[in-house]
C-alpha cells in the first residue's frame, strides 16, 4: 500500500472543516484591513531564494527540494512566499501602476526539515506583505493584521517578540562585530557555526543547538550596532501600537533575529505555550531591499506569515475543538419515510442550510446520535405517521421541545426556528 511522503500529511474530512474555519475567519480580517490575495505557482527557480533568502542559510542550504527540469533548469518547490511576492510584483510591473500595494496568501510550502509535532514538509501559512512604505505606522499594521488574524481563531495565549535588526549597514556593523568576539570562542561552536562565522556570523544566532545560540547571545549583549535611524523607527512602530489590542501582547526580543537574509529593521516572531521553545506559530518584518536587490526601485516592504498547522495546535488548546458539520438533521424511519427525507434534505440544502442525513436505514437512536455528532441545532424526524399526515416532526436539540410542521410549511418553520439560534 502506498503512504503520504514523510511530513507531508493529508487533510481529511473534518479536520478540513477546521481548516476552512480557520481560513475564511483570516479572510474576513484580511479583507478588513485591505489586503488583496496573490496565487504564486508551487515551483520557482532556485536561484529566486539564493538571492533572497540567502545562500548560507538552512532553507537554502539544506532544506529546499530541489532538482532538475527537463529544460536542465534547476527549480525548486518554494519554501517560503515572500520572495515569490515580490518577483511578482516586479514581473507584472505593479510598482509602476501604484507602488503601494497590500498582498495575501494562503498557500502550501516546502521544506525538507525532519519531520516532528509542528514541523512539516509541506505546511501551510497564511502571510500578508505590504510592498511600498517605509512608514513605522505599516509596520504596527501587519502586526495588529496578524494578532487579529490569532483572536478572530479563538487563539490566546500568544506572545509577540519584536526587534530591529538594523538596516543594511547597521547589520554589516553587527556582523563584524559578533564575528571578532565569536572568534575566540570558535571551538565551542558546532561545525556548521564554524562556517557560519566565516560567511554570515548573524546565522550563528538562530542555529537549532542551544550551546551556539547562547553563545552568540551572550555575545550580542554588548554590541551596540543601531543607528539613529533605525531606533527612531523602532520607537515609531511601538509609538503607533500603543493603546492598541494587541501592544499586551508585545515584548521587547533582542535575540530575534530571524533565519532568512533578506530582513532589515523591525523583526518579530510570535510564540504560543502549545509549541515547543524553538518553534514560531508565525514571524515576519522588514525586507527593506529586497524589492531593489531583486532588480526594483528602492521600496520599504514589510510582512509575516502565520503557520497554518502551528495555528491548528494552539486553536486545539485554546478552544473548543470544532465538533459538527449539519445545521440540520433529517432523521427517517422506513424506507418511504428515507425517500421523503432525501428530497427534505435536498431541499434545505439549496435553501441554503447545512443539512445531512442516514441513507443506511440505521434505527432512529443511532440517527438521533449522528445528529448529535454533528452538532445540529433542529432534527427533523419523518416515519410511517408523519407520512400519513403530510407533516414532519421538528425537535429542536437544544430545547428538546418538539414540533409538527406540513410539509409545504417545513422551510418555512425550519427557517424561523433557526433565527432564535445566533449560527
Ligand atoms: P518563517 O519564519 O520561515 O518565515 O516561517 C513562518 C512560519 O511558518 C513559522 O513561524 C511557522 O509557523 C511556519 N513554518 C515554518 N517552517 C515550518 C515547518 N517546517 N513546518 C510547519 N510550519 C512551519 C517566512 O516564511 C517568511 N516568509 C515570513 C515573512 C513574510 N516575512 C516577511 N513576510
Amino acid at each position: 500500500m502506498y503512504k503520504a511522503l514523510r511530513g507531508m500529511n493529508d487533510i481529511l474530512p473534518g479536520v478540513s472543516r477546521i481548516w476552512q474555519d480557520v481560513e475564511k475567519n483570516a479572510i474576513s480580517v484580511l479583507r478588513q484591513f485591505g489586503y488583496s490575495e496573490i496565487r504564486t505557482p508551487v515551483m520557482e527557480e532556485k536561484g529566486l531564494f539564493v538571492k533572497s533568502v540567502g545562500g548560507e542559510t538552512d532553507i537554502v542550504t539544506k532544506e529546499m527540494f530541489s532538482f532538475r527540469d527537463r529544460g536542465e533548469r534547476d527549480v525548486v518547490l518554494r519554501p517560503e512566499g515572500t520572495a515569490p511576492i515580490v518577483r511578482a510584483y516586479l514581473e507584472a510591473n505593479l510598482h509602476k501602476t501604484d507602488p503601494f500595494q497590500k498582498f495575501y496568501y494562503i498557500e502550501p510550502m516546502f521544506r525538507s526539515e525532519r519531520p516532528q509535532a509542528g514541523r512539516l514538509r509541506q505546511f501551510h501559512q497564511i502571510g500578508a506583505e505590504v510592498i511600498g512604505s517605509l512608514n513605522p505606522v505599516v509596520d504596527a499594521e501587519i502586526i495588529l493584521l496578524l494578532a487579529a488574524i490569532l483572536d478572530k481563531n479563538g487563539i490566546k495565549d500568544y506572545t509577540i517578540r519584536l526587534n530591529n535588526l538594523g538596516c543594511h549597514d547597521d547589520k554589516i556593523r553587527l556582523s563584524g562585530a559578533l564575528k571578532a568576539q565569536l572568534s575566540d570562542k570558535e571551538v565551542l561552536l558546532c561545525d556548521d557555526c564554524k562556517k557560519r562565522l566565516q560567511k554570515n556570523p548573524l546565522r550563528v544566532l538562530d542555529c537549532k543547538k542551544d550551546s551556539c545560540r547562547n553563545i552568540a547571545r551572550s555575545a550580542l549583549k554588548s554590541i551596540d550596532f543601531l543607528c539613529e535611524n533605525c531606533k527612531n523607527h523602532f520607537a515609531g512602530v511601538k509609538e503607533c501600537l500603543k493603546g492598541t489590542s494587541a501592544e499586551k501582547k508585545c515584548v521587547d526580543d533582542p535575540y530575534i533575529v530571524r533565519g532568512l537574509d533578506y530582513y532589515t529593521s523591525t523583526v518579530f516572531e510570535v510564540s504560543h505555550p502549545a509549541l515547543g521553545a524553538q518553534d514560531a506559530i508565525g514571524a515576519g518584518g522588514r525586507y527593506d531591499n529586497l524589492v531593489k536587490d531583486m532588480g526594483g526601485p528602492a521600496l520599504g516592504a514589510v510582512g509575516f506569515a502565520l503557520g497554518v498547522e502551528r495555528m491548528l495546535m494552539a486553536r486545539s488548546k485554546d478552544t473548543a475543538v470544532f465538533k459538527g458539520s449539519a445545521t440540520v438533521y433529517v432523521a427517517t424511519i422506513g424506507e418511504k419515510a428515507a425517500k421523503e427525507g432525501f428530497k427534505i434534505t435536498n431541499e434545505l440544502r439549496i435553501a441554503g442550510i447545512e443539512c445531512n442525513m442516514n441513507y443506511e436505514g440505521s434505527s432512529l437512536k443511532s440517527q438521533m446520535r449522528d445528529a448529535d455528532k454533528l452538532g445540529s441545532v433542529l432534527t427533523i424526524i419523518i416515519g410511517d405517521d408523519e407520512l400519513a399526515k403530510g407533516e414532519i416532526v421538528l425537535r429542536d436539540m437544544r430545547t428538546k421541545e418538539q414540533i409538527s410542521a406540513k410539509f409545504t410549511d417545513m422551510l418555512k418553520t425550519v427557517n424561523e426556528k433557526l433565527k432564535t439560534y445566533s449560527l
